[in-house]
């Protein structure tokens, strides 16, 4: 039995939770591997339209078991919010079926304080962070001075809370920071750990492993995207986890030998929000036009994003990173009304050379996008339920990206709603 991935190929946003909430019932376990609350994931069926933070987007599927890996980093507050919706608005029992490993990070109050302290020292250079105290948190995982699920029920938890907290604000202080409001967010903290203590804290690579030695299937849900990977990213803008596939085995303790699809989910154009270099962006109409008939606003934070069109130099890296085995193309729909479409094929480096590598660092290297354009579609796609009666431009489309990239496209979006999926 395998471990099947899905993940962002993109700079995040891809449409992943609709997607893990689409293919749940295939599956009998749903794991987050990495990130946090700077993940948005959003879901829609039976006219509900629900993101999620931290829970894995096989909740809704009640017969699923949903965990939280240790690779992920976990704000208190945001999960007792997330969970108390659940239950409240949909009364789902997350005590059933909703497990959290006892060696996942936790997020801080001063985290989050640290996270803005740092962007404001970065001035004009920020990262764009989602200020959810991602950085930080595994930046103290990584300096081995974390507190993790499992400490909190251990007696000397508070103490070791205080002593971490005094050297956050030390730092904090060093930054010339203002900590406004802490002691509410202290307090939000403690009700959160409290909500905590009364959940399934497990060791879950054990869960795991046994699920797979029990025959069980699991679908691995990524955060955020490929090219915000902290190693092979836009670094230094990208988030502080490993998004591509090799993550997913050390984020939730199971064994590389066990991979099974990896699922790339990719927009048939691109987004980014925060900050970093984005060679297909269209800081113009086009781009307008894309972000409104996309509705592309950060499901964390409400920010704009910045669109362009499809940059197939980094969709290869992507696929080529995570050994990609079926693509899936998000919202197709969104460019229903354009006359034509430009794909990226190339880049052009600054001494004229083309290159379909993504180069070191894409700030100081200047890369102008060599564009192919393609006829559009022209129609509304929302009738179509079956690939092989896609309009005919847009099956020339996939088959451009299929040829380029050397990988089938097997799903096609044409709309937010779990309904509005084509498997081929
Ligand atoms: P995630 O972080 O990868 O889960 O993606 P987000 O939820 O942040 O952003 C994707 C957005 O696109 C959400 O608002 C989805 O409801 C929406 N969406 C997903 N698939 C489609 C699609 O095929 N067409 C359209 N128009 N919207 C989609
Ligand atoms: P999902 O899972 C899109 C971006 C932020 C910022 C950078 C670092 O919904 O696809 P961080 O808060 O991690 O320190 O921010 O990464 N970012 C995302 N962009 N989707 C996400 O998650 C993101 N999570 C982080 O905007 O540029
Ligand atoms: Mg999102």
């Amino acid at each position: 039995m395998a471990v099947d991935i899905l993940l962002g190929l993109q700079w995040g946003d891809e449409g992943k939770g609709k997607i893990v909430d689409f293919l749940a019932p295939q599956y009998q376990v749903v794991a987050r591997f990495q990130g946090g609350p700077n993940a948005g994931h959003t879901l829609e069926f039976d006219g509900i339209k629900h993101v999620l933070h931290q829970v894995p987007s096989g909740i809704f599927r009640t017969e699923i078991q949903n965990i939280v890996g240790n690779g992920v980093v976990l704000d208190p507050v945001v999960f007792k919010k997330e969970l108390d919706a659940l239950v409240e608005k949909f009364g789902i029992d997350v005590r059933a079926n909703l497990f959290i490993s006892k060696k996942a990070h936790l997020i801080l109050p001063t985290h989050k304080y640290l996270d803005a302290a740092q962007e404001q020292a970065k001035g004009a250079s920020k990262i764009g962070s989602t200020l959810r105290g991602i950085g930080p948190t595994y930046q103290d995982k990584i300096g081995r001075q974390g507190l993790r699920v499992g400490d909190i029920l251990s007696p000397d938890f508070e103490q070791r809370y205080q002593k971490l907290k005094t050297l956050h604000l030390q730092i904090i202080k060093n930054l010339a920071f203002d900590c406004q409001d802490l002691s509410a967010q202290e307090e939000a903290f403690w009700k959160g750990i409290e909500a905590l203590r009364s959940l399934n804290l497990a060791d879950t690579e054990y869960l795991l492993n046994d699920a797979l030695q029990q025959g069980k299937t699991i679908l691995a849900e990524g955060a955020q995207g490929t090219l915000l990977d902290v190693d092979f990213g836009s670094y230094p803008f990208v988030t502080s986890s490993n998004t591509t596939a090799m993550g997913a085995f050390a984020g939730l303790g199971l064994a590389p030998k066990h991979v099974g699809e990896v699922l790339g989910i990719f927009k048939a154009y691109c987004t980014r929000v925060g900050s970093g270099p984005f060679p297909t962006e269209q800081d113009n109409d086009t781009g307008a036009q894309i972000r409104a008939i996309g509705r592309e606003f950060g499901a964390t934070t409400g920010r704009e994003r910045r669109c362009g069109w499809l940059d197939l130099p980094a969709l290869k890296y992507a696929v080529m990173l995570n050994g990609v085995t079926q693509l899936y193309m998000m919202k197709a729909d969104v460019l229903n009304s354009f006359e034509q479409i430009q794909v990226c094929t190339h880049y052009r480096l600054p001494d004229g050379s083309l290159t379909e590598q993504v180069p070191f660092d894409m700030l100081q290297t200047d890369v102008t996008p060599v564009y192919q354009t393609l006829e559009g579609w022209n129609c509304d796609l929302e009738a179509f339920r079956q690939f092989d009666q896609l309009p005919e431009a847009l099956c020339q489309y996939i088959a451009f990206i299929e040829a380029a990239v050397g990988v089938p496209i097997t799903l096609v979006s044409i709309g937010p709603d779990r309904t509005q999926t084509i498997k081929r």
